[in-house]
């Protein structure tokens, strides 16, 4: 890369302030480092009592808009016994807010927040598009059903209406959050009753909750329902009794860290069920891609389902699961698997380092129980069924067996061997002392003052003495801001930082609008709940420069968590239907972006739900009117690791949505993609020219690559959903699988692995040195095509 030369000149006293401080890798100036939380026991969680001053700064009334709601401002009463219902939808509802008929828009944010309580609902809190729904991270607040209650789940983040037709499109259902919740389902005895019905697209996620359901036999208790969809993230969920813990179908979707525990009466039970449901159309258990990362499951009678019926190959509808990391115990049956009738296993799958302790059996048919994987008491190391490949091979080994074993990169496993993972930070344990608000510090986030000097001020001041707190709003940067190592900044709901101006216009001498720690420094960065975008245009804009890296022995140090890069699409970033109606040429003024994301070569990350996506549809139009923009790259690390990129997707970048070059040490699970619509007119790097300071790799023939890799090692991809849907916006070439030739490379570069690779739309699954290597007419799966591995 280019070094921009920012070598931070140290004053003696700054040396030694940033020496003491080095021990606990936070604030590298300030005098009074923040080193523990200092909540006492009592206390409420910092976000129920911090100032509340977010603005939606698009909104039609910013000043009278509130983006902050407490639903006891609503008059619920969290007691268990009145009925909350109706108080909790109204301080969803409240402002003029995106329900039903809306579709989607971007100027109507809200965090709901739940203090400690159990709050009774007797029909869904319906969530609203650009909802956060957050309880007490400290003392879980309890959604309890009561038990009459009616409807489709406790949560529902996308109601049916008469006749099938819906709130929001399920593919276009983004920016959602659920936390810190208990949801209990067990005051109803008679009939089914569900905790949320998820269905949800890309920048959503769920964490922390709890699910309590019955435990009696024949109960019809659910925790999860989602159907459809293209997520997503979620994680530290913990499932307890029910009939069926999770149902799922959705594109791909990406789970961590997450336990189904069920006393055992002997009733069939599902911890998690992708089975389709025959006498309700709408109900589909289906994937094109599914990464399990962490899954523990105790006394269930069926782990996973993924049994369709006597099927095809053609319509099979769970195309590829991935499990990595789980203990399944007390469990008779660990996977049931589909089969055709003539007894043809159906479906990929990909298992490592599962755990079984007193499981009959691993895997099994579903027709007549056959055994696929023995069970017992012991370890499956590296399992495999579907086509493996190796090198430049291109021919496929069917398999259903053991695989070689998948290396784990250098620093990326935990103490115990598995994935390392870090929940994301929610500073329980810290007092609202201890968090500074950038709008105190006279930063405004209106969405049009320049905020640039305030935010630089604020952060060389606070960063490392306080937790940045950034109120809602859209905070405009028109020169590069630098986020010094030591930095923990939070949203409310998902603030945004936009980067504007001349400074970032020009794709000849492209800069950052964000710098992560500067060349060469380490320290703890956490970022969570923030949106980095751009105005249009801005085709010189790297958006997010990343290169911190994590002080030695503090795994995971430097991360984000539900921040994603959002470029165009949104209201004021003047990269909407106004300006850039589809093929409208309107020139530079529809560049959003030189790069979304720059991980340097110095750099270490942990990334969890994090998408970078280059819009393309106007989301404030009511009806997903296509637009027109244009963003170079997507995601390129040239780290040496350790990075994680947990429940990432890269979409319609122009030359790559992820490009690793002389990169190192990488665990991706689960990374999605999809190409440009208007490729291959023009052809990448147009309408960008080849950047050379930037590396920009050989181009694809045509279409922008999902995945490139060049000189880089020790790399492992465990799931991936690649999609290309058109050619030059035309649906067609997706019936016919060729809306683009090649979409991986992978160039001189070794200890490379791919597991459990769903793609739609290329000819050519994976490349070597720019030669098709993997035809995906050999790995039809359903709608997909997949690869369960491929090794070199
Ligand atoms: C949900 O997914 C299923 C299975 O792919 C499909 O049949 C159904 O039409 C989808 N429903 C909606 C509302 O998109
Ligand atoms: C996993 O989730 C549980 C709560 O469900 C949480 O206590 C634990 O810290 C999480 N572990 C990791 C590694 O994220
Ligand atoms: C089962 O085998 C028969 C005979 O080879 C074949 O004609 C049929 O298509 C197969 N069925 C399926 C579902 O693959
Ligand atoms: C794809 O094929 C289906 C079934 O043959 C057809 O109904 C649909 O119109 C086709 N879609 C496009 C975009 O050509």
């Amino acid at each position: 890369m280019l070094h921009r030369g920012l070598f931070a000149v140290l004053t003696v006293g700054m040396l030694v302030a940033s020496l003491a401080s080095l021990a606990s890798g936070l604030g590298s100036s300030c005098s009074t480092p923040i080193t523990s939380g200092t909540a006492g026991p009592n206390d409420p969680f910092w976000l129920q009592n911090i100032k509340h001053q977010g603005i939606a700064a698009f909104n039609s009334n910013p000043g009278g808009y509130k983006v902050f709601r407490n639903v006891k401002d609503y008059g619920a009463r969290g007691d268990g016994v009145t009925d909350d219902t109706a108080a909790i939808n109204a301080a969803i509802q409240d402002g003029s807010r995106c329900g039903q008929g809306c579709d989607s828009a971007t100027t109507a944010t809200a965090l709901v927040f739940f203090p400690q309580g159990s709050y009774k609902v007797s029909t869904p809190i319906i969530a609203y598009y650009q909802t956060q729904l957050v309880g007490d991270a400290r003392h879980p607040p309890t959604l309890l059903a009561a038990p009459n209650f009616q409807g489709i789940a406790v949560i529902d983040a996308d109601p049916y209406l008469a006749g099938g037709a819906q709130y929001y499109t399920n593919q276009n259902n983004f920016f959602r959050a659920v936390r810190n919740f208990v949801i209990d389902l067990r005051q109803v005895t008679s009939g089914g009753a569900t905790g949320i019905h998820w269905q949800v697209s890309q920048a959503t996620s769920l964490y922390n909750i709890v699910f309590q359901m019955s435990t009696a036999a024949g109960n019809q208790h659910q925790g999860i329902f989602m159907e459809n969809g293209s997520g997503g993230f979620m994680g530290d969920l913990i499932f307890n009794g029910g009939n069926i813990g999770a149902w799922f179908g959705n594109q791909q979707f990406t789970v961590r860290n997450v336990t189904f525990n069920n006393a055992n009466t002997g009733e069939y039970f599902y911890a998690l069920y992708f089975k389709a449901h025959f006498t309700n159309p709408i109900y589909a258990g289906w994937n094109w891609a599914w990464t399990f990362q962490g899954l523990t499951i105790n006394n269930c009678q069926i782990g996973i389902d993924v049994s369709i019926g006597g099927t095809t190959q053609a319509n099979q509808a769970v195309e590829a699961e991935s499990i990595i990391d789980a203990v399944v115990t007390n469990t008779p049956t660990f996977i049931r698997l589909s089969e055709d009738s003539n007894g043809s296993l159906l479906g990929s799958l990909v298992l490592n380092n599962v755990r079984l302790n007193n499981v009959n059996t691993a895997a099994v048919a579903v027709n007549g129980g056959r055994v696929i994987l023995s069970g017992g008491s012991k370890t499956i190391d590296s399992w495999a069924q579907g086509n493996v490949y190796h090198g430049t091979n291109s021919a496929a080994t069917w398999t259903q067996g053991n695989i070689p074993s998948i290396q784990k990169p250098t620093g990326i496993l935990d103490g115990s061997g598995r994935i390392f993972g870090k929940t994301r930070p929610q500073y329980g344990g810290y007092a609202v002392s201890q968090f500074i608000s950038v709008r105190d510090q006279g930063a405004k986030g209106d969405g049009h003052t320049d905020d640039t000097q305030a935010l630089k001020n604020i952060f060389a001041k606070y960063s490392g003495c306080k937790i940045i707190f950034f109120d809602a709003g859209t905070y405009i940067v028109t020169s590069t801001i630098t986020i010094p190592a030591g930095t923990q900044i939070v949203g409310e709901g998902w603030s945004v930082i936009m980067g504007s101006g001349s400074e970032f216009t020009d794709y000849n001498n492209p800069k950052p609008v964000i710098q992560v720690g500067s060349t060469g420094s380490t320290g703890v960065v956490e970022i969570s709940d923030i949106i980095f975008s751009t105005r249009g245009p801005a085709a010189g804009a790297i958006v997010v420069e990343w290169n911190v890296h994590d002080p030695a022995g503090q795994q995971g140090a430097a991360g984000t968590w539900d921040s994603h890069i959002i470029l165009g699409g949104t209201a004021g970033s003047n990269l909407q239907g106004a300006q850039c109606a589809k093929l409208r040429d309107n020139g530079n003024n529809c560049f959003a972006a030189f790069m979304a994301l720059h991980l340097t070569s110095g750099s270490s990350a942990y990334i969890e739900g994090l998408w970078a996506w280059l819009s393309d549809h106007d989301l404030d139009a009511g009806g997903s009117g296509q637009i027109s923009l244009y963003s170079g790259r997507g995601v390129m690390s040239e780290s040496q690791g350790p990075v994680w990129l947990i429940g990432t997707g890269s979409e319609h970048h122009v030359e790559y949505q992820y490009y690793l070059n002389g990169a190192k040490n990488h665990y991706i699970g689960l990374a999605q993609t999809e190409t440009p619509y208007f490729q291959p007119s023009p052809v990448p790097p147009a309408p960008f020219v080849t950047n050379t300071a930037y590396k920009d790799p050989v181009q694809g023939p045509g279409n922008a690559w999902a995945l490139t890799v060049t000189n880089s090692q020790n790399i492992l991809v465990f799931g991936a959903g690649f999609y290309s849907f058109f050619s030059n916006y035309d649906l067609a070439c997706s019936n016919t699988s060729n809306c683009q030739q090649q979409i991986i490379n992978i160039d001189s570069s070794s200890s490379i692995q791919i597991y459990s690779l769903s793609t739609l739309g290329a000819v050519y699954q994976l490349s070597v040195n720019s030669k098709g290597i993997i035809p995906a007419s050999q790995n039809q799966n359903g709608f997909a095509q997949t690869v369960t591995a491929w090794t070199r």
